[in-house]
């Protein structure tokens, strides 16, 4: 284990907030991790993966733990179905790019998103219909106070929209070591409900998409509206979808009568938050180097040399807007730190 101290971690979130971390060491293998949860003296184990769903407001006085594991084996596979094991230090997009090319279905709508695999599960990674938790087999998680390596089925990773186990109760509690899934090898379960995937293929003259031209979708989707972290340093979705109850959104559309909302659960109504800021006139928004995206009111940016303190101070801002104005609190989906 080699221990670095004070490093910058611009280059480790995508925000691109420069600040430093009291104690730094690099995972490649258990033993490393092992070593290291186990050395005296050190702070509080803090586990960095991707970086991209992180906002840091100050130094880090915490021992990051980085994760950089590679590999991904084929566990089960028959003409229907395969089973893959992937270490958590796997890029997600790369993975989605791998398995297409394996002929797997399952994850092609969630092209693109950033970040590692192993974090994919800890918020039920979602987008155009489709979330990690329909194809999640299980996966192995190190208990950080003891070393161990236990397994975990996917209903104890209680997933739920942006939501599991690994950020409520059992939060800071383990460090989720491998993921397994199950994806198709054929009559691949094809998504293409959501609006803006279904007029990207239309107007591509596609009517029965293969798992790789759902993904050439997704990716022009996002690449039309979403900054891509390495040109400008952002977090995807700032916030969370609020689900407001069914009444409280008929009586909001009497006023907003363009208000979208999809039915959530027995009694709720999920609301988009982009529209709500949208509306509300943040797009483009920008204060000093801490601004909103210009095509997407949900997506916080960091124009260059804004601190996490200027993004957070725009998130209250934007937070309390949104309450005044429409009685709804927007919680923040990425974690403050
Ligand atoms: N909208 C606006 N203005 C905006 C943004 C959105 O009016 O500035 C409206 C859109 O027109 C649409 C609705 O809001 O009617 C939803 O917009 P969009 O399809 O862009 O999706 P979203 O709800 O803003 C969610 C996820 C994204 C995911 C997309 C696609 C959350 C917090 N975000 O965004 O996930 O890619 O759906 O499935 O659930 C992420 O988590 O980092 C992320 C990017």
């Amino acid at each position: 284990m080699k221990l670095e101290r004070n490093v910058s971690l611009k280059a480790y979130n995508t925000f691109g907030i420069d600040v430093e971390a009291s104690h730094f060491v690099r995972i490649r293998d258990l033993d490393e991790l092992r070593e290291a949860l186990a050395a005296p003296g050190l702070p509080e184990p803090f586990i960095l993966s991707g970086g991209s769903n992180i906002l840091l407001t100050g130094p880090l006085n915490r021992l990051v733990l980085f994760l950089d594991t590679r590999g991904k084996e084929v566990l089960q596979r028959d003409a229907d179905q395969a089973v893959l094991r992937v270490m958590a230090g796997e890029n997600w997009h790369e993975l989605v790019l791998w398995s297409l090319e394996q002929g797997f279905g399952g994850i092609e709508n969630l092209a693109l998103i950033p970040g590692k695999t192993g974090t994919a599960p800890i918020q039920n990674i979602g987008a155009y219909g489709v979330e990690i938790k329909e194809v999640l087999a299980g996966l192995e998680a190190v208990e950080l106070e003891t070393g161990q390596l236990r397994r975990f089925t996917t209903k104890e990773c209680a997933l739920g929209y942006r939501d599991s186990i690994f950020k409520g109760p059992e939060k800071g509690r383990y460090l989720i070591w491998s993921v397994d899934l199950r994806l198709t090898c054929r009559n691949h379960d094809i998504r293409t409900a959501y609006g803006a995937i279904s007029t990207q293929l239309e107007a591509e003259g596609i009517d029965e998409p293969t798992p790789e031209q759902v993904a050439r979708a997704v990716i022009r989707i996002r690449q039309s509206k979403l900054p891509d972290p390495a040109e400008l340093g952002n977090s995807g979705s700032f916030f969370k979808n609020p689900v407001i109850p069914a009444g409280q959104y008929a009586r909001l559309t009497t006023r907003y009568p363009e208000l979208p909302g999809y039915a959530h659960g027995e009694q709720g109504v999920k609301v988009p938050a982009g529209w709500l800021i949208d509306q509300l006139g943040f797009k483009g928004f920008r204060r000093g180097d801490a601004g909103v995206h210009e095509k997407q009111a949900l997506v916080l940016v960091n124009h260059g040399t804004a601190s996490g303190q200027d993004l957070l101070d725009l998130a209250r801002e934007i937070q309390h807007a949104v309450a005044d104005s429409y009685g709804i609190h927007i919680e923040p989906e990425v974690n403050i730190l």
